[in-house]
């Protein structure tokens, strides 16, 4: 059993969850027009693991009775001013997420739902983990600086990303 206001916000978070990996997306077709075919494979892994975070959400407030009520995904934005850039934007988003999950956590102890407060806790534990990769990548693009050999051996490596 879910409250009207917890229904609410758990759609809301489907969609969050959508607009993420059409973010992620579009960030993988900017990178392949750019020829950074790796940055663009790790991309299209995240967007799709973005996708599988939307269905965990539709599941669950099924599960629990609810209704899923889909709305407009936003359009995302298209070009980024460098590889480092769209990664940096990229971590933004992802603390934004943390914020949208941190609150449903708190919703869910706010209205002693323990069954939402278990379900989050994955979305959690996945959030340290997701802020945490991409400040890695940051981190990494701050050293090689201006190198265009070692941007050239970052995109290698995260072309190797595969699906989990
Ligand atoms: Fe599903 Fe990257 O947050």
């Amino acid at each position: 059993m879910i409250s009207a206001k917890m229904e609410k916000v758990l759609n809301e978070q489907i969609n969050e969850e959508l607009f993420s990996s059409y973010l992620y997306l579009s960030m993988a077709s900017y990178f392949e027009n750019t020829k950074y075919t790796g940055f663009a494979q790790w991309m299209r892994i995240q967007s799709h693991e973005e996708y599988e975070h939307a269905m965990k959400f539709f599941e669950f407030i099924i599960e629990l009775g609810g209704k899923v009520t889909l709305a407009a995904i936003e359009k995302p934005k298209a070009k980024w001013t460098s590889p480092k850039n769209a990664f940096e934007e990229a971590l933004k988003h992802e603390l934004h997420i943390t914020d949208k999950i941190n609150k449903l956590a708190d919703l869910a102890i706010e209205e002693k739902n323990h069954a939402v407060g278990s379900f989050l806790k994955w979305f959690v534990d996945e959030q340290v983990e997701e802020v945490s990769h991409a400040q890695g990548i940051v981190d990494k693009f701050d050293l090689i600086g201006d190198s265009k050999g070692s941007l050239f051996m970052l995109d290698r490596e995260l072309g190797k990303r595969s699906k989990d």
